[in-house]
């Protein structure tokens, strides 16, 4: 059991939040899919670092999800990550609403993206980033947190959700969250659990390869022959697939082809069924 309450609709949740609010309690959301890691769990110490209260949403959202993905075995336990949340710390409320509470009517109007929404991920899942931006508007709508935080593992997501706060005026503060890996290098992610033995073993090359590649690129090496390399690297250390393996302006995601302004290089990559994405700053 955990020490804190989980709300399953938002007039629950609401209730809890308007007696914070009678004190001036700053909110901060941790907005999640659940089946919780050390890699959200980190966000709950960014969390309290800027407010009182910590509200962590755990949501499986539909509309991120294409027909052929993996909506329907995405794990959820919501009671197991409670437990989890209450071990590193405790979070003050999880909203937990229902797929009826979110989209009681499904969902027809749509928020037209642009800059850092083009490209990398949309390239290879077009219904991803509206489906992130429908759901992460809703869930501030619902708690209107004064921050929210969100990974730098989802780097484009995390570009994508600032730039959608900036351009609707939204009073949010998005609070970026570094990396977590396992000691080999790996992401954590939610969607390790699918990988079995032999891809777990190949999975750490995708952040060793984004690493040497990066390296090179510092040392002054050709950024698009990097990408290749990189490529490359990644088919020849038994991804089965890569959907992109790029470098990015840090701050619009436009192509760079000479490092003078922040940059990033960013890898999606297959290992059998599952998708593995990872960046690090070059
Ligand atoms: P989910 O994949 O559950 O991730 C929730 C948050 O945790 C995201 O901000 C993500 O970037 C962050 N995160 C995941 N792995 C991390 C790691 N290894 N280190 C640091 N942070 C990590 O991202 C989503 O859910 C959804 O798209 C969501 C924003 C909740 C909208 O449905």
């Amino acid at each position: 059991m955990s020490a804190f309450p989980i709300a399953k609709s938002a007039a629950a949740m609401q209730s809890v939040i308007s007696n914070w609010r009678k004190n001036s309690a700053k909110i901060v959301l941790i907005p999640t899919m659940g089946a919780l890691h050390e890699g959200h769990l980190a966000h709950l110490s960014y969390a309290r670092a800027r407010a009182e209260r910590v509200v962590v949403s755990v949501f499986v959202n539909p509309t991120q999800f294409a027909p052929h993905e993996d909506f329907d075995r995405y794990p959820r336990n919501v009671e197991s990550d409670a437990c989890k949340l209450q071990s590193a710390g405790g979070a003050d409320l999880i909203y937990a609403p229902s797929a009826a509470e979110i989209y009681p009517d499904g969902i027809r109007s749509k928020l037209m993206l642009d800059g850092p929404a083009h490209g990398l991920e949309s390239d290879f899942r077009p219904h991803f980033f509206g489906g992130v931006a429908t759901v992460v508007e809703k869930l501030f709508r619902h708690v209107t947190p004064d921050f929210a935080t969100f990974g730098e593992k989802d780097y484009q997501q995390l570009l994508v959700v600032k730039r959608l706060v900036r351009e609707l005026d939204m009073k949010i503060e998005i609070l970026a969250v570094p990396i977590v890996r396992e000691v080999d290098g790996l992401a954590l992610s939610s969607r390790n659990a699918y990988l079995s033995t032999e891809e777990r073993k190949i999975a750490p090359s995708l952040f060793s390869t984004l690493k040497q590649i990066a390296a090179r690129i510092r040392a002054g090496h050709d950024i698009a022959q990097g990408e290749a390399e990189g490529n490359a690297a990644l088919l020849a250390a038994g991804f089965d697939r890569v959907d992109y393996c790029a470098v990015r302006d840090a701050e619009t995601l436009r192509t760079v082809r000479e490092l003078n302004v922040p940059s990033r290089i960013l890898a999606a990559a297959w290992l059998g069924k599952t998708r593995l994405i990872d960046n690090l700053a070059v």
